[in-house]
């Protein structure tokens, strides 16, 4: 490892303050999910591509209910199919050893985290193993029911629908997860557990984001104007590598999450 990552490392190990860890798609690439801004590609209704950005959308969802699903559907399988990963269950030990003193904030709706048996987590931007009403009737989150798998193709059937109705008022079930068009909230995506956790951290690792969206960059400026310590671990240059660089407390990591993961948790403390 560099020296001056084990340098910063060690500092933040002797320190013994909080850890956030904020995950993105990058930590699910080497299970086999395609991030979002790789070559995932494009969705076909009818004539037309659709890219995530417009499929991922409320006004989608109302204008086409069958076809978002549709597409859901086969992403969740694609997820349910995955394994959790070396980087993922480095993670896990991080938390066994820093026990309250880590919090995991992952934009994954992917469910790996939990499944490699991370506990303290705030998905903000949803999670695929959950539903919920979409006209918001009080039903509150639902398991999402089994299907069998899907090819991307695969129209809805008149059972898949029936399944995707909400049995409280009748209308349709939506994924749980935070789209394009609609805002972070605590109740959901868990807006201000999130900032609270920032705002307390010693050290944000940052794992397989591109600083896309809105409240991962947030978190990533605020820990950075703290002067808390700030690592990247991503293949990739992006913009919390370039904070990381900026900063006094900072490093970038380049590699994959597999690769780096392991070496940097050993350094705080977890053992292998
Ligand atoms: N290990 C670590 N990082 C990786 C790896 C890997 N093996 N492979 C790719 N990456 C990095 C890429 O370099 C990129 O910076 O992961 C990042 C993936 O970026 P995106 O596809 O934009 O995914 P993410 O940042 O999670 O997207 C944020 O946007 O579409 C929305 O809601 C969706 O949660 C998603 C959000």
């Amino acid at each position: 490892m560099d020296q001056k990552l084990a340098t910063l490392l060690e500092d933040t190990r002797r320190r013994q303050g909080p850890v956030v860890v904020l995950t993105g798609a990058g930590i699910s690439a080497e299970s086999g999910i395609p991030t979002f801004r790789g070559e995932e590609g494009y969705w076909v209704v009818g004539s037309r591509n659709y890219m995530p950005q417009e499929m991922a959308t409320h006004s989608m969802f109302e204008q086409a209910p069958d076809e978002v699903w549709r597409w859901y559907l086969y992403r969740f399988g694609v997820c349910r199919d995955a394994q959790p990963n070396a980087g993922h269950a480095a993670l896990v030990r991080l938390e066994r050893a820093l026990g309250d003193r880590f919090t995991l904030v992952t934009q994954n709706i992917d469910g790996l985290h939990r499944r490699a048996g991370s506990q303290r987590v705030y998905c903000i931007h949803g999670d695929a193993a959950w539903v919920r009403c979409a006209a918001e009737c009080g039903v509150g989150l639902l398991d999402l029911p089994r299907f069998p798998p899907r090819t991307r193709d695969q129209p809805l059937t008149a059972e898949d629908r029936r399944q995707l109705t909400c049995p409280r008022c009748g209308g349709w079930l939506r994924p749980h997860v935070l789209w394009f068009d609609e805002y972070y909230d605590e109740e959901h995506y868990r807006l201000e557990s999130a900032l609270r956790a920032a705002r307390g951290a010693d050290l944000l690792l940052v794992v397989g984001t591109s600083g896309a969206t809105n409240l991962p960059m947030q978190i990533g400026e605020l820990v950075y104007m703290r002067g808390a310590a700030l690592v990247d671990v991503n293949p990739e240059e992006n913009p919390f590598a370039e904070l990381a660089e900026r900063s006094p407390r900072g490093h970038f990591a380049r590699g994959s999450a597999c690769e780096r993961l392991p070496e940097i948790v050993a350094a705080l403390g977890a053992e292998g």
